[in-house]
C-alpha cells in the first residue's frame, strides 16, 4: 500500500500552457541500448520517472558508469565498465521493459539472463515473440528459474512476428544492430518509440532502415560509436494532458510535443466535440459544448493506441449517449471503469469490450489505481467529478509521469497528496 493518497476537487476547467516530457517508452528502450555502444552515450531529455531509476541501478549493477541529472534530464552512460550479463529478479520485476536488456546484453557479451519482467497486470503479456526472434538469430535461448537465459553469436536472419509487437520488434532489433549479416523484421511495430530507437542506432552507427514502417531491415556492424541524442516526447502524457483538458472543459495548450504522433486520438476528440488544433510543437484543446458519445478501438500505430484507451473511456462517461470501446491489444485494461462506478460512472463490461452510457454527473469517491494507465484514467475522472476523489496507490501513476500532480496544479487543478 503506498504511503500517500491523492486527493482530487473536480468540476474546475483546467487553463493555461503546459510541456510534455521525454517518452517513458521510447527511454526504457534507448537507455539498455547505449549498453551495446563501445563508447560514452549521452541521452537528453530523459523524464524524471520510476521506470528511468530502475534501469539507471541496473546499469550500475552491471559494471557500467551512469551519470544522471533530473534537473538537465542529461545521463550520460560509459558501458565500458559492464562485466556482468546477469540481472536478478528482485531488480527485472519492477518494470516491464527490463526484458530489453535481454537483447543488449546478448549483442554486448553474446550471453545475457534477465529475470522475468514485471510491468502493469493488463493482460497475460507473454513474451514468445523475442525468443522466437532471438532463436531466429541463432542464440540458445531457455527459462530456468525465472530467469530467461540466452547466449550465441548471432547471425542476420529474416523473423516474421506472429502478431504486432512493440517490445519484441525492439528487443530483436537491439539483437540485430551487430549480427552478422542482414536482419529482416517483418510484421514489425510502427510505433514513433520503435522509430526513436532506430535513429539513436543509427547515429551510434547502425544500419537500421525502414522503422516506422511493417518491414524493417537492419545490416550488422561491428562497432557502435559514441552519440548525443534527445529522445522524443512522451505521446501517451500528451495524449493524457488533453483528454484532461478535455474532461475539464478546459483551454490548454500542449507544448513540446509532436501532433503527427497525436492523430488517432486529435482525430476522435474532434469527433465526440472538442476543439483541437495543432501549432508547430503544441496541441490547443478548447471546448466547443457537450461531448457525444462515440466508438473508439485500440490498435497497434498509428491507430488508437491503447494506452489511452483507460483515460478515454474516463472521458467517455460523461459524453452523451452510449460509447463502446474495444480493447484489442490487451486482455484486461477495463479495472479502472470498474472503480469509477463508485463514481456514479455506468459501464457494461463485456470481454474486450466496455459499454459506456454518458451520465450528467460523476462524484467523487475512494478509487484504487490498479496500474498506470488505469492511475491515469482515475485522475482524469476526478478532474471530471463534483466534490472530492481519493486515490489510492497513486504510486503506480509515478512509473509514467513525470511530475503530473505540478503539471495539473499550474493548469489550475486542485490536486494534492495526504498521507494514508
Ligand atoms: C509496450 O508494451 C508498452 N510498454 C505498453 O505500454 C504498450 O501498451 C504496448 O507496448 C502496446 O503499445 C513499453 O513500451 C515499456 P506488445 P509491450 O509487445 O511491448 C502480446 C504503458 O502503459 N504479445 O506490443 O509489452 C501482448 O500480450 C505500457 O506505458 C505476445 O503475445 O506490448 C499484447 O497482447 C502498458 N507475445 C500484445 O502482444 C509477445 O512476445 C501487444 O504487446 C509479445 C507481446
Amino acid at each position: 500500500m503506498d504511503a500517500y493518497k491523492l486527493l482530487i476537487s473536480g468540476d474546475i476547467p483546467l487553463t493555461g500552457h503546459t510541456s510534455v516530457s521525454g517518452g517513458k517508452n521510447t527511454s526504457v528502450a534507448l537507455i539498455p541500448a547505449a549498453l551495446m555502444c563501445d563508447d560514452p552515450c549521452t541521452l537528453d531529455n530523459l523524464p524524471d520517472i520510476e521506470d528511468v531509476h530502475v534501469l539507471v541501478d541496473i546499469l550500475r549493477g552491471l559494471g557500467a558508469r551512469v551519470d544522471y541529472s533530473t534537473v538537465t534530464k542529461r545521463m550520460v552512460i560509459d558501458p565500458r565498465g559492464v562485466n556482468a550479463c546477469t540481472v536478478p529478479y528482485k531488480q527485472t520485476q519492477r518494470m516491464r521493459a527490463s526484458y530489453y536488456l535481454l537483447g543488449a546484453l546478448l549483442t554486448r557479451c553474446g550471453e545475457a539472463n534477465v529475470g522475468y519482467p514485471g510491468g502493469c497486470a493488463i493482460g497475460n503479456r507473454p513474451f514468445d515473440q523475442h525468443i522466437k526472434g532471438f532463436r531466429a538469430l541463432g542464440a540458445e535461448v531457455s527459462e530456468e528459474g525465472g530467469m530467461i537465459c540466452a547466449k550465441g553469436s548471432l547471425q542476420g536472419r529474416t523473423v516474421f512476428f506472429d502478431r504486432i509487437t512493440v517490445g519484441g520488434t525492439i528487443n530483436v532489433m537491439l539483437a540485430a544492430v551487430k549480427a552478422k549479416g542482414q536482419t529482416v523484421l517483418c510484421n514489425a511495430a510502427r510505433e514513433p518509440h520503435v522509430v526513436d530507437l532506430a535513429n539513436f542506432l543509427n547515429s551510434m552507427g547502425a544500419s537500421v532502415k525502414g522503422a516506422g514502417t511493417d518491414t524493417i531491415r537492419i545490416r550488422g556492424v561491428q562497432k557502435l560509436h559514441a552519440s548525443q541524442y534527445t529522445v522524443i516526447p512522451d505521446q501517451i502524457e500528451t495524449g493524457t494532458l488533453m483528454i484532461a483538458a478535455a474532461a475539464t472543459h478546459g483551454d490548454v495548450t500542449v507544448h513540446g510535443c509532436i501532433p503527427t504522433h497525436m492523430e488517432a486520438l486529435t482525430a476522435k476528440l474532434l469527433e465526440m466535440g472538442v476543439s483541437v488544433t495543432d501549432e508547430d510543437d503544441a496541441i490547443r484543446v478548447r471546448p466547443i459544448g457537450p461531448h457525444r458519445a462515440i466508438n473508439v478501438k485500440t490498435q497497434e500505430y498509428p491507430g488508437f493506441p491503447t494506452d489511452l484507451q483507460q483515460p478515454m473511456s474516463a472521458l467517455l462517461c460523461k459524453a452523451q449517449g452510449t460509447s463502446v470501446v474495444t480493447e484489442t491489444i490487451f486482455e484486461s485494461r477495463f479495472k479502472h471503469l470498474s472503480e469509477m462506478r463508485r463514481m456514479g460512472a455506468r459501464a457494461r463490461i463485456l470481454e474486450q469490450t466496455a459499454f459506456i452510457e454518458g451520465t450528467q454527473e460523476l462524484h467523487g469517491a475512494p478509487v484504487t489505481a490498479t496500474d498506470l494507465r488505469a492511475g491515469a484514467a482515475l485522475v482524469v475522472a476526478g478532474l471530471m467529478a463534483t466534490g472530492t476523489t481519493e486515490i489510492y496507490e497513486p504510486g503506480f501513476i509515478e512509473r509514467g509521469y513525470e511530475h503530473l500532480e505540478e503539471k495539473l496544479r499550474a493548469l489550475g487543478a486542485i490536486v494534492r497528496r495526504e498521507p494514508v
